[in-house]
């Protein structure tokens, strides 16, 4: 498609109407390292592959390097030499940020977009402070284009339009500081019922607002376990439960069963005015529709809210992210702020207003046959690596609702750094997302097998065991092949 990563990287005038680099430019002469070298606790850098390098160190970070801001000489203006100097930076980091892109594979980013058509904006300081609904006196914004995407999305979980209250927040996790509030404002005795495989900032929330929190134990799908989530509700049958469900897990993929959630919530005696559901979808909230057999997220079952990333699976250059929950709850929240003229009933102050139109312009490109036929080939391309990865004797696992494929994690930093794989313990996976074909792929696994070849030769080192993060079915270690 138009806008791609991979064509950019070829052509590179197509995105944002930017200039061409020269031809003869080359980055090599500026750009030391496109990966950054792998960085000891103790500030070293090393290749080795023992554990002290998973460490995160904590302090300044030290994989990033600073670019100095340093204050004009007096002449500059003249001399146009600062806005010489800014341009080659700019250049550099923009061939940088190519680079990376051609090898981003672990975080669950579609990078497929061509926004073209909206670089005539950024002229704009556009602003949605307040309640998407109450125009503010600040006329600068873009409310117009949020509503329409927050009508879409709550078309697409049935909720009618006089009924629903969201907004089109800054990511998936204000999002769920917002849903999870909206709980907390309901019922100000609940306790946060959340798997432990939820993403952290569930747990943030917990904290925040210093609500008691039940972590959930798992299936090693990913999923939470129902009949550990009875056992919690059961010791706390007095206190209202606020329930984070999970559409798409961070690190497995795996899609809670809402339907079973709630009928445990109702075996533990909890009637629906006693319980208050808040979904992430951040990931599969929006790729979830479209998946035959996959439980239907939708407010004509008690669900309070749900939450998803606008940049993960549709596509964005911003992080944002949209929020729907039902109007009556959201009177609890809000407050009337003069100096708006409007109501605040979100968790930030300023909202991007860009954010609001670029999600605007994909959903109208896409609708909803588009965001299908991705989502298919998102599943398709996901269960080819998971085969070949099988195949090549690499323990995997592919969730049957899921594009995010875990496998033993690369016995190289240098190759996780360069693919940008997200690990945890002996695992890291891959998101399959639409912007990541077949020919990505086999990139992918032609390299990983070849360094492969080079890690166990000395006898040292063994596939890793991932039985007990991924059962022992999927786990091709020595003693589980
Ligand atoms: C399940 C889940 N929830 C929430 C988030 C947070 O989303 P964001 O990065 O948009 O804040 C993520 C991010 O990966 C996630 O995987």
């Amino acid at each position: 498609m138009v806008g791609s990563a991979d064509v950019l990287a070829d052509n590179l005038s197509v995105n944002m109407g930017v200039e061409p680099l020269p031809e003869d430019f080359d980055p090599s002469t500026l750009l030391k390292d496109t990966v950054p070298p792998v960085v000891l606790s103790n500030g070293g850098a090393e290749n080795s592959n023992d554990n002290a390098k998973r460490e995160i160190v904590l302090g300044r970070n030290v994989h990033t390097s600073c670019l100095e801001v340093t204050e004009p000489e007096a002449d500059d203006e003249v001399t146009g030499e600062r806005e010489a100097y800014m341009a080659s930076v700019l250049a550099r980091y923009r061939k940088s940020l190519i680079e990376r892109t051609k090898h981003h594979v672990g975080y669950p980013y579609n990078l497929d977009f061509d926004y073209g058509a909206l670089a005539q904006l950024q002229h704009f300081s556009i602003n949605n402070l307040g309640d998407p609904f109450i125009e503010s006196n600040y006329g600068v914004h873009s409310r117009q284009f949020e509503v329409g995407v927050l009508d879409w999305f709550a078309q697409l979980w049935e909720l009618e339009k006089n009924e629903y209250w969201g907004y089109i927040t800054n990511c998936g996790t204000e999002g769920n500081l917002h849903g999870i509030l909206v709980g907390r404002e309901v019922f100000p005795d609940g306790i946060l019922y959340a798997s432990r495989e939820s993403h952290y900032s569930v747990f943030k929330a917990a904290r925040m607002y210093r609500m008691d929190c039940e972590k959930v134990g798992t299936l090693c799908s990913g999923e939470i376990d129902c009949n550990d989530f009875k056992a919690k509700l059961l010791c706390h049958k007095d206190k209202p439960a606020i329930i984070n469900v999970n559409i798409g897990t961070t690190v497995k993929g795996a899609v809670d069963d809402l339907d079973l959630v709630i009928q445990t919530l109702e075996e533990a005696g909890f009637s629906h005015d006693r319980f208050y559901i808040h979904c992430d979808g951040a990931l599969f909230g929006l790729m979830m529709p479209f998946v035959k057999r996959a439980p239907k997220v939708s407010f004509k079952k008690p669900i309070g809210s749900v939450s998803v990333s606008g940049h993960k699976f549709v596509g964005c250059p911003m992080p944002c992210g949209v929020q729907i929950t039902r109007l009556e709850h959201i009177n609890a929240l809000s407050r009337n702020v003069e100096y708006l003229a409007s109501r605040d009933a979100t968790i930030m102050g300023s909202r991007n207003g860009h954010a609001p139109i670029f999600l605007w312009y994909t959903l109208n490109r896409k609708g909803y046959r588009g965001f299908q036929k991705e989502v298919q080939k998102c599943l398709r391309n996901a269960h080819y690596l998971k085969d070949r990865l099988v195949d090549a004797g690499i323990g995997a696992m592919l969730n049957e609702l899921s594009s995010t494929v875990v496998f033993e994690r690369p016995h190289d930093e240098e190759f996780i750094r360069r693919w940008q794989l997200a690990c945890q313990g002996n695992i890291a996976h891959v998101v399959v997302m639409p912007n990541i074909t077949i020919e990505k792929l086999d990139d992918f696994l032609n390299e990983l097998l070849e360094k492969r070849k080079t890690w166990f030769l000395d006898g040292k080192s063994q596939p890793y065991c991932i039985a007990s993060d991924v059962g022992e079915k999927n786990c091709l270690c020595a003693v589980h092949k």
